[in-house]
């Protein structure tokens, strides 16, 4: 049978990571899948910093790529809001299924990327843009669709916890633990988005959006980051046997005046007592804590960045939707949010 055409939007540590684990499993995807995936073209702005990838196909028009009539899948692993947005749109409209990585575009505009992915009769999956390699949003989307949950609280920054636990083993304040960070790779060099929580809050309105059942967007989470925790903060919080995590916490919280129940998102440090799973948790690790009515306590835990833990969940993603399209159908979508109103960050 034919083999299934993908595109690969983006080839930088994520999409390289791909690129190499599609080539290096091809059999076994084949099996899994029931006919093979092939690389239909990958869009990047440099092609000249792609030595790797064969130049048939590299490409600089990442538009014509993904509306390719022979191209049955697109893999998003660019990142930001645009070109993201206008490529992924764009490639449902023309029928292709869509894998993405892109937390900063799904918190930001999930509504209107799941209402064209219903449109188009396509999936939309994009585990890969929480928490890295755990599985979490299909869990979510999924697996515990038949119950109701409490509330979510994540770990779902590496970079902030890697700085959280170096300040608690070693007495560093924040600068001279985010310098550390910094050496060995593990923040960014621009780290903002990391330490003043952006990424955090991003990841944040995902997974409330998924496990309430309503449209959550970055700019309805509250967020505090953790610049302006202290030593003395850390010190403090061990004397009474605590720990400072910066958490993303999702709840329902109960309507005030007779309303009904509303979710409200937050990002910020908080002390949570060493014996709570959350605390465990070091270095760059991530974990998720998930209260639900009839499941009770679940806790996800993994890695939530780098290349192939991340590649690892976007190809997870990549045979879910390569299965749906050889059965004709689409996965999960959020079509009809039928869940609770998201209470606006000013009164959270
Ligand atoms: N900067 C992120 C982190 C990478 O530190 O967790 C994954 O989104």
């Amino acid at each position: 049978s034919e083999p299934l055409k993908v595109a690969l939007l983006g080839c930088g540590t994520v999409g390289g990571a791909v690129l190499r684990l599609l080539s290096e499993q091809a059999e076994d995807l084949a099996a899994r899948v029931g006919r093979r995936i092939e690389v239909a073209g990958v869009a990047v702005r440099r092609p000249d910093r792609h030595p790797d990838v064969p130049a048939d196909l590299l490409t600089t028009d990442a538009m014509v790529l993904v509306t390719r009539p022979d191209v049955d899948l697109v893999v998003e692993v660019i990142g930001g809001i645009e070109p993201a947005r206008s490529l992924l749109l764009a490639a449902m409209a023309a029928g292709k299924s869509v894998v993405s990585a892109n937390k900063t575009l799904l918190a930001d505009d999930g509504v209107a990327l799941h209402a064209a992915a219903a449109e188009g009769g396509v999936d939309l999956y994009y585990e890969a843009a929480v928490a890295g390699a755990i599985p979490l949003l299909r869990p979510l989307r999924e697996s515990l669709a038949g119950d109701q949950l409490r509330r979510v609280v994540g770990i779902v920054n590496g970079t902030t916890n890697y700085i959280l636990s170096r300040m608690a083993e070693t007495g560093a304040g924040f600068g001279e633990a985010l310098a550390e960070a910094t050496e060995l790779g593990y923040a960014e060099a621009d780290p903002t988005a990391d330490v003043d929580g952006f990424d955090a809050a991003a990841k944040a309105a995902i997974l409330a959006s998924l496990a309430f059942h309503s449209p959550v967007t970055a700019a309805d989470v509250y967020r505090e980051g953790i610049s302006a925790v202290s030593a003395t903060d850390v010190a403090r919080a061990a004397e009474i046997g605590c720990t400072v995590k910066l958490l993303a916490i999702c709840e329902r919280v109960a309507g005030s005046n007779g309303a009904d129940d509303a979710v409200a998102v937050r990002v910020h440090p908080a002390m949570i007592p060493t014996t709570h799973p959350l605390a465990a948790v070091g270095g760059a690790f991530n974990a998720v804590f998930v209260e639900a009515e009839a499941a009770g306590e679940l806790m996800f835990y993994g890695r939530g960045a780098g290349g192939e833990p991340t590649a690892s969940a976007v190809l997870g993603d990549l045979v879910a939707v390569a299965r749906n399209r050889i059965n004709g159908v689409a996965g999960p979508g959020t079509t009809g949010y039928a869940g609770l109103t998201v209470r606006p960050m000013a009164d959270t």
